[in-house]
């Protein structure tokens, strides 16, 4: 399948536990890191179209035993700013029923710099992760 590239940020630009909002042929997408790891999610909830990616992230209560529960996942879940459905950053499913109803997910890498030319003249060294950029994958919408 043809998908864009879109660049989000450097990643030194994009720290641990924020968000950048992106927008791809009209379709808001958020792009999360989660304590180092980066996911992007569509910004529209499955129940009746929110921006989702503008909602607070935090985390959610489990159960850990019959009438016990208790506070875990801190930083991994969103959840939608109109009527409160939350969903699992890395995977777009629902907290409440994750096999039937997730946001759409894109993939994300971090690649070398394109925006620097290469002069042969300078010694070359190995790029760190921190001069790399975000980038995420969304597949070309035909019409
Ligand atoms: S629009 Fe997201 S929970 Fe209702």
């Amino acid at each position: 399948m043809e998908t864009k590239h879109v660049v989000v940020a450097r990643v030194r630009d994009f720290p641990a536990n924020t968000r950048r909002l992106v927008e791809v042929d009209g379709q808001e997408i958020g792009i999360f890191n989660v304590k180092g790891e980066y996911y992007a999610l569509r910004s529209s909830c499955p129940h009746q179209g929110a921006p989702l990616c503008r909602g607070r992230v935090l985390g959610t209560n489990v159960s850990t035993k019959p009438y016990q529960m208790e506070y875990a996942h801190e930083g991994e879940i969103i959840k939608c700013p109109w009527h409160g459905w939350e969903f699992e950053i890395s995977s777009g499913r629902s907290i409440f029923n994750p096999h039937k109803v997730r946001v759409r997910t894109y993939d994300v890498t971090v690649e070398p710099p394109e925006d620097e030319e290469e002069d042969p003249s300078i010694p070359m060294y190995p790029v760190t992760i921190e001069a790399g950029q975000v980038v995420v994958h969304v597949p070309v919408q035909r019409r």
